[in-house]
C-alpha cells in the first residue's frame, strides 16, 4: 500500500518508550471510561489543565453508570473552567448512550465509538487503541504538524485534500503491534519535541527522515492557513470647492470614520471607470445640485486606502460652482475654509487627500 513504511512505527515505538511520557493518570490503564474521560478533556486542552479536572471528575463520577444516572447540570458543574462545554454536554449524553445501547460497556470497534456523541474519528481510534489494542489511527492538530514537517507536506493541511492524504499515511503508518506506544508516541512528539516554534530536532527520532530538517523548513511546515483575499470596495467622493472653502459632510456615528467629517460620497452605483459618460456626468450634477450649480468636472486619480477588512479604492470627483445653494437645514453638511482643514476632524486619507490637492491647486486657484 501506498505510504506503508514500518521503520517509521519502528522508530517511534523505541523512542516513545525510552524518552516519552509514561505517568500520566490515564495511561496504564485498558479502562475505557478512564481512556474515554481523558481523551475528552484533552481535546484542545493541553494535558497541565487537564490533570487536576481529571481527578476530581473521577472523583465526582467514579464509574460510567454513576455519569450516566447525573443530571447535566452537575456534569456541567464539574467541568466549569475547563472550557468548550459542548464536550461536557455529549460527555454525559455518550455515558446514557453506552449504559442504554451498550450495556455499560464502550465498544472497541473505532467505527462505533465514533458515532457516539462528542466522539469524532481521532479520538476514536485514541479510545480503541489505548482502551483495546486496536490498530487505529489518529490525527489532531499535532499529528498534522508533524507529518506536515517529516513527509514534507506543503499544502494547508486544514484543507480537504491534503486532510484526506494525511489520513491515508496515518492509516498506512499505523502498526500491528503496540499500537498504544505508537500512538502516543505521535502525541508525545507532537506535544514535546515537534512543537509548532522552535522544535527540538537535535533529540527527535524522526530527525535522519524529517523532510523539513533535511531542507530547513521546520519553521515554514505546517504552511498556515492561506489568507482570503482582501475585499475591494469603491466609492465616489465629491470634493466640492467654492471661494476657498470645501464641502464636508459629518459621518453617521457608527460605521467607518464614525463621527469624524468627511466628503461627501456618491451612491456607489455606477462603475468607477465613467469619466466621459453624460449619463455619469449628469448624476455628479444631480448630486451637486443641494449645493449649487456645477460649473466643472474633474475626475482625478482615484487614491486606495487600506483598512483592516477591506481596500477601499476613491475615486475624487473635483467639482467647481458658478453659484453656490445655501444649505438648507443639512446639519451634517459644511463648508469649511480650506485654511482649517489640517486642523479639522477628517480621516487620514481624506485630509491626506485634499492637503495634497490645495498644495496642488494654490497656483491653478481652485480654491
Ligand atoms: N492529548 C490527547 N490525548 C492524549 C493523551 N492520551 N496523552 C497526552 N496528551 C493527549
Amino acid at each position: 500500500m501506498q505510504y506503508q513504511d514500518p521503520s517509521f512505527a519502528a522508530a517511534l515505538v523505541a523512542w516513545q518508550k525510552q524518552h516519552g511520557r509514561h505517568g500520566l493518570p490515564w495511561q496504564n490503564t485498558r479502562d475505557a471510561y478512564l481512556v474515554w474521560l481523558s481523551e475528552i478533556m484533552l481535546q484542545q486542552t493541553q494535558v497541565a489543565a487537564v490533570l487536576g479536572y481529571y481527578a476530581r471528575f473521577l472523583e465526582r463520577f467514579p464509574t460510567l453508570a454513576s455519569l450516566a444516572a447525573a443530571s447535566v447540570d452537575d456534569v456541567m458543574a464539574q467541568w466549569a473552567g475547563l472550557g468548550y462545554y459542548t464536550r461536557a454536554r455529549n460527555l454525559h449524553k455518550c455515558a446514557q448512550r453506552v449504559v442504554a445501547e451498550y450495556g455499560g460497556v464502550f465498544p472497541s470497534d473505532p467505527a462505533l465509538l465514533a458515532e457516539l456523541p462528542g466522539i469524532g474519528r481521532s479520538t476514536a481510534a485514541a479510545i480503541a487503541a489505548f482502551s483495546a489494542g486496536r490498530r487505529a489511527a489518529i490525527m489532531d492538530g499535532n499529528v498534522k504538524r508533524v507529518f506536515a514537517r517529516v513527509f514534507g507536506i506543503d499544502t494547508y493541511p486544514g484543507e480537504r485534500r491534503t486532510e484526506e492524504a494525511m489520513w491515508a499515511r496515518a492509516e498506512a503508518l499505523a502498526p500491528d503491534e503496540d499500537i498504544e506506544a505508537y500512538t502516543q508516541g505521535l502525541m508525545d512528539m507532537g506535544a514535546t519535541l515537534c512543537t509548532r516554534s522552535s522544535p527540538s530536532c537535535e533529540r527527535c527520532p524522526m530527525q535522519a527522515r524529517c523532510v523539513a530538517y533535511a531542507t530547513g523548513r521546520t519553521a515554514e511546515l505546517p504552511v498556515r492557513k492561506p489568507k482570503k483575499a482582501t475585499p475591494e470596495k469603491a466609492a465616489r467622493m465629491l470634493l466640492l470647492v467654492d471661494r476657498g472653502q470645501v464641502l464636508l459632510e459629518q459621518r453617521p456615528a457608527v460605521g467607518i470614520w464614525g463621527g469624524l467629517l468627511s466628503l461627501p460620497e456618491l451612491d456607489g452605483h455606477l462603475p468607477l471607470a465613467d469619466a466621459g459618460e453624460p449619463a455619469a456626468d449628469a448624476a455628479v450634477a444631480a448630486a451637486v445640485q443641494p449645493f449649487g450649480v456645477m460649473e466643472s468636472l474633474e475626475r482625478l486619480l482615484p487614491v486606495m486606502h487600506v483598512f483592516t477588512h477591506y481596500k477601499l479604492h476613491i475615486q475624487p470627483l473635483l467639482v467647481t460652482l458658478s453659484s453656490r445653494a445655501a444649505l438648507a437645514g443639512e446639519q451634517r453638511y459644511q463648508w469649511l475654509d480650506a485654511g482649517a482643514l489640517p486642523g479639522a476632524a477628517l480621516p487620514a486619507p481624506i485630509k491626506k487627500l485634499l492637503l495634497e490637492l490645495l498644495g496642488e491647486h494654490r497656483q491653478a486657484r481652485i480654491f
